[in-house]
């Protein structure tokens, strides 16, 4: 089998394609990734010389090198993004451009070369958000109702995927996964930005009154259920993935990371809140879960390796720090 990842430089899409080499010794697996801030090949250094895996550097902006890299592929796993909401508020036309045209010229290659299976590896932020103190969770059949740039974005992009489906018989499946962690996330993203900013000796910003509901997944399990989906999905259909049901909101998580590095509340900062920050977010998984998928990471035990890792990495995440992201955490936190 021979996969295209678009996106394989990035968080998730760099742990899949560990993910998928360990799990399949027999595949082929191509990382189609533009190499934006987000991209970091160090990600892969480990697998850069195994005969099945192959980086191409592209943009999926670009329909001329997508038919090329696409050509001759089986399955086509699309997790290329701009991916960071606050980025969204104020620069949305590269998610238009990246998230939507993007994702529109992948379905057109794709029909045009019958590329067997894509999976759209959507969020549930397409949802909006869910009122605090209820036990309301989002379902696959409930409407869209994005609140944000990033989250308009993979809703449009999911339009256009369903548009091919009905008018081309695109064979496609898609996923809509609740918050990730693990290792080799951008540290711009909420996780490792707070752990950097204890090892660096600094505060962590916390948005607002840090009462904001979130469903954390370990990316090894979201790895998992779109492995499952592309094995058991149904052609046309779409999937929740979600996390425990153990709801944490940021000041709780805050805590933990706190504990996990000796640190207390005084390192917290209270900084004036995001716009329209969605208050919670939770997930029904029982439609995937009849596919025999339910989450294995749990949260506590995987948020103590994922410091570790970090602690462990420094020279990686002190590199991606640098440059480019002290303007964008200046712009977005302040000094
Ligand atoms: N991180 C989460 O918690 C989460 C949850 C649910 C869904 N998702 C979705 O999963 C996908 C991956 O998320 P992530 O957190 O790994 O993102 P990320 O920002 O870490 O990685 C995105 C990757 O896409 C690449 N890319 C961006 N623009 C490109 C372009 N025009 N052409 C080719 N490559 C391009 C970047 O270089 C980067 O390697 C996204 O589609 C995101 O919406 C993420």
């Amino acid at each position: 089998m021979k996969l295209l990842v678009t996106g394989g430089a990035g968080f998730i899409g760099s742990n899949f394609i560990h993910y998928w080499l360990e799990k399949y010794p027999n595949d082929k697996i191509i990382n189609f990734d533009f190499l934006t801030y987000a991209g970091n090949l160090e990600n892969l250094l480990d697998v850069e010389r195994d005969k099945r895996y192959k980086f191409i550097k592209g943009d999926i902006r670009n329909k001329h090198d997508v038919e090329k890299a696409l050509t001759g592929v089986d399955i086509l796993v699309h997790f290329a993004a701009e991916s960071h909401v606050d980025r969204s508020l104020y620069a949305a036309g590269d998610f238009i451009t990246t998230n939507v045209l993007g994702t529109q010229i992948l379905c057109e290659v794709a029909v045009k070369l019958k590329i067997k299976h894509f999976h759209y590896v959507n969020t549930d932020e397409v949802f909006g958000a869910l009122p605090l103190g209820t036990k309301t969770k989002f379902r696959e059949d409930m409407k869209f109702d994005p609140r944000n740039q990033y989250s308009a974005s993979k809703a449009s992009a999911e339009h256009f995927i369903r548009a091919y489906y009905h008018t081309h018989n695109l064979p496609m499946t898609i996923s809509y996964c609740t918050n990730n962690f693990g290792p080799y996330q951008h540290p711009e993203k909420l996780i490792p930005l707070f752990i950097t900013n204890l090892l660096e000796g600094k505060k962590v910003p916390m948005y607002g009154d840090g009462l904001y509901v979130r469903d954390w997944l370990y990316v090894k399990d979201h790895c998992r259920a779109i492995d499952l989906v592309l094995k058991k999905g149904i052609v046309g259909e779409s999937y929740m993935i979600g996390a425990q049901h153990k709801e944490v909101n940021n000041l709780e998580l805050t805590r933990k990371i706190l504990k996990l590095l000796g640190k207390s509340d005084k390192d917290i900062e209270h900084i004036k809140d995001r716009p329209a920050h969605d208050r919670r977010y939770a997930v029904d998984w029982g439609k995937i879960a009849k596919l025999g998928w339910k989450p294995q990471y749990d949260l506590d035990h995987w948020l103590d390796k994922t410091v570790t890792w970090y602690k462990n990495n420094q020279n990686w995440w002190m590199r991606v720090k640098s440059g480019e992201y002290k303007k964008y955490y200046t712009k977005v936190y302040g000094k």
